[in-house]
């Protein structure tokens, strides 16, 4: 364990970023749904390294494929932890380097695929722990040269493939596998071979199968056993290869030989070779005029043998009047004269006597047309069961076409240019099983085309221009299993047109221009047809209330309604699908569909797949219960319908769904209870859908990364819409575990309330609010200003409040007689002793709090300044607060209560205070008033301020004299403010 850690741990560190992670989606790879994740792809990625693209695998994997992705490089140790590999291919990527332990671990490897890649050599070492391995492929790499002992202990291999390398020396291929007892199939092909020569060992016993195809071989130069054990040999293309070589070689086993494109003159090789001849591929020998076949024919027949195989391909063979196969021996097998220049084939003519050819195949050639064969001294081929033409030009059949071979079973006209078919040409083909007449011009079929085909099983029409089918055409086809009419121009069926078809399975109409469903055409299949393939027409339904077409289908499995054209189904009847108890695959795709009614699927019990990707117009609303009886469906595909909401509603009752493919959709979120409904959820595939990376999706990120069966296709690579550089697996979910709901309730809570009351307040208590917070700053202020109260006393005696109207008597009357005039006072007035650039209010607090009185001058104006309700109110805290009774009023007129009723706060401080009044300076006051109103001003402000004594010693500003401090006269209850 310790050692694997130490292998995986840089492996870890170059992958930085990525983290391991446990739960059962991978970074570049796809487990084949419903194998238990032992299948796994890793196709097409853009991860460079070995181990970015499959480290994140489990040790369960047992097939791997990794293919089409710009790896160069196999580490050692890279499949370490795949101990259950038995297929691996890593083929078609840009293989290099592979190092010497890449594959150590892999003990329970049968097939390894190396296949297309750029490996221009292999460490000797490489393939030492594959015991098991018995399928190796290093096709299409660089190879000049196999190591010595590379296979030493690969002792099971039964197939190497070293096809489209650089291999040069046979000698050393023969000594690296001699020893391996089991290998059958060695295939060479496309290398640079120039001869068989070998040292003195010599192939397995084993081998039967030697490709050797395109290299250069001029002589085999090989011992004369060489090739005594082998059946199948491939030297074509080996153009200098001449017959020569062949001198002496044993080739007694040789059962297929071919010799395609090679310098050999068969007539020459037969007289030498001891080969098996009952099948031989004579393609491409130059076996062009009559008299070399014959000589090859006579040589053949000299040996006595019967011929099951006799390809004559590519010898461009242009005519068969003469064609001298008679003197070849009885051929009972195939005959190929495939890819040749031949225009003609009267009847069969120049077959003349062998008549016991079973198959007999003409592809590839320029046949024009097929003419009648009933005629006097008709021969017949009664053997022949199998015939393709397929391939050619034919343009016409006439009539009575294959009178002569009356018993064939296979008849292929496919690829050709048929407009032609006469209503007798197939007559008498009465055994006819499989016809392909795909892929020609047909427009017509008639009542007796199909006359005689009573045991025909699969009739091929698709790709031909049949646009209308007329009543009774197939009629007699009582045996028919399967019928492909698709991607033809039918846009009728005429009523019994499908009549008698009383055994068909399978019907293809796809591709054609069919308007309706009649409900008749399929009464004769009620219980037989099994596939109904009706996709690309140009079905539509104008009413939501019909009665099915499929109603008596009770065995139909598959049916395809996608793609119709040009617009779609757009109305998809909820009835359409009624009675359809046996469908397991339905088939909706590119329909635009406008509305999918909740009970459209509601019959489809057996459903097991349903694919309705793109089928629906924009935005689609799948309907709660829609798939409510779908309870058997295992695979569903809703790409690109618009989803906007991916609800347990909707998808809640699929209890066997496995997979899931929902990408291209719109929803923004999916509920991890919904998903949570689907019990054997599988494979889910979410890709470009925009999934927001916020706490909508925190749990879905849980789910995705964390749940130990649900495989996410590719979640590693799922990015966030609003940020593509943030990935949709690790975005930040921490902040979505604190409890949102309340955390929401409560800031919502105090904001609305906030909003409700402030107003109020605003509107009701604004002064007391003002107030308020100015005495909450002068209670803290003074907290501050006790501890400095005991290094400094107080700056000044008073502080003057008063309204800039009133500054005229303030500096005229009352500075004079405080300041001057022998009482020496120190007094604070804000224009004079405020600080510059401190904000007022502070300037405010700080003024009273460093007076020891402060004297408010109430007039009108006063009152009208809210700067002078202030300091009332912050001098009467500290009368209520420290029990310092520092406020001062002086009434500069006569101010009646009903006045103050608006500033009812300082009223009812007014109402407990006692106050000066000035006398004013008329006639009616005597000047001693006015002397009298300084005296007592004086004496107030030198009284003590405190209303209860306490000890003296916290730094009062002046020792307090006595308790009397009643020194004025007044119309209130000065008991009023004796606070307990
Ligand atoms: C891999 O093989 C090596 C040597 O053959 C062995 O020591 C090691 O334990 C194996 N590791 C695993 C994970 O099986
Ligand atoms: C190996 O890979 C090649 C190239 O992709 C492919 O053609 C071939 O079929 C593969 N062989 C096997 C046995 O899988
Ligand atoms: C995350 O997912 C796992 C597995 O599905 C589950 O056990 C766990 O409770 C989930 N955690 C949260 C916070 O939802």
């Amino acid at each position: 364990m310790a050692s694997l850690m130490h292998l995986l741990l840089p492996v870890a560190v170059a992958l930085g970023a990525v983290q391991l992670i446990g739960g059962y989606s991978f970074n570049n790879c796809i487990a084949k749904p419903n194998l238990n994740g032992k299948n796994v792809q890793c196709v097409n990625r853009k991860a460079k390294t070995m181990v970015a693209i499959i480290k994140d695998l489990p040790p369960s994997v047992v097939n791997l494929t990794i293919s089409h992705n710009p790896v160069w490089h196999i580490p050692s140790n890279s499949f370490a932890h795949l101990p259950n590999l038995q297929y691996l291919s890593i083929d078609q990527n840009k293989l290099d380097v592979i190092d010497q332990l890449a594959f150590r671990n892999l003990s329970n490897l049968q097939s390894l695929n190396l296949s297309l890649n750029n490996l221009p050599q292999l460490n000797p070492l490489l393939f030492e722990n594959l015991n098991n391995l018995s399928f190796l492929s290093l096709m299409n790499n660089k190879l000049k040269e196999l190591p010595e002992g590379i296979f030493s202990n690969v002792l099971h291999l039964e197939t190497l493939v070293l096809r489209k390398n650089h291999l040069t020396n046979f000698s050393r291929i023969v000594k690296t596998v001699s020893h391996l007892k089991y290998l059958k199939v060695l295939d060479l092909g496309s290398n640079n071979l120039t001869s068989l020569s070998h040292s003195n060992v010599s192939l397995p016993k084993s081998v039967t199968n030697l490709y050797l195809c395109r290299n250069n071989l001029y002589t085999l130069g090989c011992t004369l056993s060489f090739l005594s054990g082998i059946v199948v040999l491939d030297l074509s293309y080996n153009s200098k290869l001449p017959a020569m070589a062949f001198h002496g070689v044993n080739m007694s086993s040789v059962k297929m030989l071919h010799l395609h494109s090679t310098s050999v003159n068969v007539v020459e090789f037969l007289k030498i070779s001891n080969m098996n001849t009952s099948s031989i591929d004579l393609s491409g020998t130059g076996l062009k005029n009559d008299s070399l076949v014959r000589e090859v024919c006579l040589l053949l027949k000299r040996r006595h043998i019967g011929i099951k195989k006799l390809e004559l391909g590519d010898n461009e063979i242009k005519n068969l009047t003469s064609f001298p196969l008679s003197y070849c021996p009885k051929i009972t097998g195939e005959l190929d004269l495939s890819r040749n220049h031949l225009k003609r084939m009267i009847c069969f003519n120049f077959l003349n006597r062998q008549k016991h050819v079973k198959t007999f195949k003409a592809e590839h050639n320029l046949l024009t047309s097929l003419p009648s064969c009933m005629r006097q001294n008709m021969v017949y081929f009664k053997s022949l069961e199998t015939l393709s033409y397929r391939y050619n030009r034919i343009i016409s059949v006439s009539s009575h076409a294959f009178y002569h071979t009356p018993n064939i079973k296979i008849l292929q006209l496919n690829i050709n240019n048929i407009a032609f078919l006469d209503r007798k040409a197939l007559k008498g083909l009465k055994r006819l099983e499989t016809l392909r007449l795909d892929n020609n011009l047909l427009t017509d079929l008639f009542k007796d085309t199909f006359e005689d085909h009573f045991n025909l099983e699969v009739l091929n029409l698709r790709n031909n221009r049949i646009s209308v089918i007329f009543k009774w055409t197939f009629q007699n086809l009582r045996n028919l299993k399967i019928l492909d009419l698709g991607g033809n121009k039918i846009s009728q069926i005429q009523p019994s047109g499908l009549d008698g078809l009383i055994n068909l399975s399978k019907l293809y109409l796809d591709g054609n221009n069919l308007k309706t469903i009649d409900t008749s055409f399929y009464h004769v299949f009620q219980d037989t047809l099994t596939v109904l393939d009706l996709q690309s027409n140009q079905i539509r339904f104008f009413t939501e209330n019909l009665n099915s077409p499929f109603m008596n289908l009770s065995k139909l499995s598959d049916l395809k309604l996608d793609g119709q054209r040009p617009y779609g189904l757009t109305l998809l009847p909820h009835t359409l699908f009624r009675g359809l108890y046996s469908l397991r695959s339905l088939y909706l795709t590119n329909n635009k569909i406008f509305h999918l009614a909740p009970e459209t699927f509601d019959d489809l019990t057996s459903l097991q797949f349903l694919t309705l990707d793109n089928c629906c117009v924009g935005v689609a609303q799948l309907q709660p219960g829609i798939f409510k009886n779908l309870r058997n469906l295992t695979k569903l595909v809703v790409e690109n319908m618009g989803i906007q909401n991916f609800s347990k509603d909707v998808f809640g009752n699929l209890t066997n769904l496995r997979i899931l493919q929902l990408n291209r959709n719109v929803m923004q979120s999916i509920p991890v209870d919904a998903l949570e409904s689907l019990p054997t959820l599988n494979y889910l595939d979410i890709r470009n859908i925009p999934l927001t990376c916020t706490c909508q999706n925190n749990l879905l990120q849980n789910y995705t990364v964390h749940h130990p069966n649900v495989q996410v296709v590719y979640l590693y690579h799922l990015r966030c819409p609003q940020n593509r550089n943030q990935s949709f697996y690790n975005f930040d979910t921490k902040v979505c575990y604190i409890d949102l709901g309340e955390y929401l309730f409560f800031t919502t809570a105090a904001v609305i309330f906030l909003f409700t009351v402030a107003p109020l307040l605003y509107v009701k208590l604004y002064w007391k609010m003002k107030y308020g917070y100015y005495v909450f700053r002068s209670w803290f202020s003074e907290q501050w200003s006790r501890i400095r109260e005991k290094e400094e006393n107080c700056k000044y005696d008073a502080f003057i409040s008063y309204n800039s109207s009133d500054e005229d008597w303030v500096m005229d009357q009352l500075l004079p007689n405080l300041e001057g005039n022998g009482s020496s006072f120190k007094l604070c007035l804000h224009h004079r002793d405020f600080e510059l650039g401190r904000d007022i209010v502070d300037n405010i607090v700080n003024a009273v709090y460093s007076s020891r009185k402060t004297i408010c001058v109430v007039s009108r104006s006063f009152l009208r300044s809210e700067w002078c309700s202030l300091e009332i109110q912050l001098a009467s805290y500290r009368l209520f607060d420290e029990h310092r009774d520092v406020l001062l009023l002086v009434f500069l007129e006569p101010i009646y209560e009903r006045q103050l009723s608006s500033y009812h706060r300082m009223r009812k401080v007014m109402l407990k205070k006692t106050y000066l009044q000035w006398p004013g300076s008329d006639c009616i006051n005597p000047p001693q008033a006015q002397e009298l109103f300084w005296n007592q001003l004086r004496r107030a402000i030198r009284t003590g301020s405190r209303l209860e004594r306490e000890e003296n010693d916290n730094g009062e500003c002046v020792a307090p004299e006595n308790k009397e401090t009643k020194y004025f006269e007044n119309d209130f209850d000065e008991n009023s403010y004796l606070l307990p």
